[in-house]
């Protein structure tokens, strides 16, 4: 299980291209074109860039396809640096070192009809799910909203698909008649029907709100952050951390993570998304009460208290003792 070639792969850029207004598409292969890892739809791969970050992209092509991955990022100026360095530090012909496709948002099978809603650059696991659904021949609608054409991926590659009649856009800047009206969408949906959104957060918890206001179950909502909760450092208090082996105890002070603080300890704890959404970061908590800021725990791993996400997650406790 740890050799790293079973979770870990080099891939050549064969293709980079502008898909819309800031967002550029990327299609990666082996360089021997040897088949890659499948993936079923909604897995998104690790992705190593220049400079040492480590990102999770959305795979968005066919999950029918085992020659090529692709993927599209928005590049984002006030992101945390690795939208910048794909978009401009990363050419066709360069190779990439990626993990193998990881699936946290899977279709459901027993599902009787698909809701999927993409809001902007979510659309990318939206895509591969809708190409997965028309070759399975399932049932699904998809609504995509994104502010103007100019800026909303893969319009052609839509209009041109065998479901396009499946497939409805919302754009903004197109006048009210045509944006998603999510009561109504979600109040004509037949009740076996399953839920599957990703987007800006704002559009998410507009849309999960208003299924639990209309009383669909948890289990028929599937969903994925691209981030955890945002941090609001004036309201943070510190805390400390205790090390279980070796019993040294380190002050988190606001506006630091938990992992930022080991790392100035000297403890290191492996990481990647940095933001509470991939679970690399996962530690247990011996003693003390954490305060769950992720989007990778479920409510009621969150509730047991027994594991938590360093890399954004705090204490409500004045102590956490982690096994470390
Ligand atoms: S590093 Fe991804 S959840 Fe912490």
């Amino acid at each position: 299980m740890s050799d790293a070639s079973l979770t870990a792969l080099t891939v050549e850029v064969v293709r980079k291209w502008d898909e819309a207004h800031g967002i550029c598409g990327f299609e990666l292969r082996r360089p021997d074109r040897a088949p890659l890892p499948g993936f079923s739809a909604g897995a998104h791969i690790d992705v190593h860039l220049p400079g040492g970050l480590v990102r999770q992209y959305s795979l968005c092509g066919s999950p029918a396809r085992n020659d090529c991955y692709e993927i599209a990022v928005l590049r984002d100026e006030h992101g945390r640096g690795g939208s910048m360095a794909i978009h401009d530090r990363v050419q066709q012909g360069d190779l990439l070192r990626i993990g193998v496709p990881r699936n946290l948002f899977t279709l459901d099978a027993q599902a009787g009809r698909h809701l999927l809603l993409a809001g902007g650059i979510g659309v990318t696991p939206i895509l591969s799910m809708a190409e997965q659904l028309a070759c399975a021949g399932a049932p699904f609608e998809m609504h995509y909203c994104t502010r103007s054409r100019e800026k909303t991926a893969f319009v052609e590659r839509l209009a041109r698909a065998a479901f396009r009649d499946h497939v409805q856009f919302h754009f903004d800047d197109a006048g009210a008649g045509q944006s998603l009206d999510i009561a109504a969408v979600l109040a004509a949906a037949p009740a076996q029907t399953h839920l599957y959104v990703c987007g800006p957060r704002g559009f998410m918890e507009a849309v999960l709100a208003e299924a639990r206001m209309q009383g669909w179950a948890e289990h028929r909502l599937h969903y994925e952050f691209f981030a955890g909760a945002p941090a609001d450092p004036g309201a943070e208090t510190a805390f400390q951390v205790r090390i279980a082996s070796s019993g040294a105890s380190i002050v988190v002070p606001p506006g630091c993570s938990v992992v930022e603080a080991l790392a100035r300890a000297g403890v290191e704890v492996l990481t990647s998304c940095e933001q509470g959404v991939c679970g690399t970061c996962m530690t247990r908590v011996l003693e003390g009460h954490p305060d769950h800021r992720d989007t990778y725990l479920t409510d009621e791993e969150k509730l047991a208290g027994e594991y938590f996400l360093p890399c954004c997650s705090r204490s409500r406790s004045p102590v956490l003792v982690l096994d470390l």
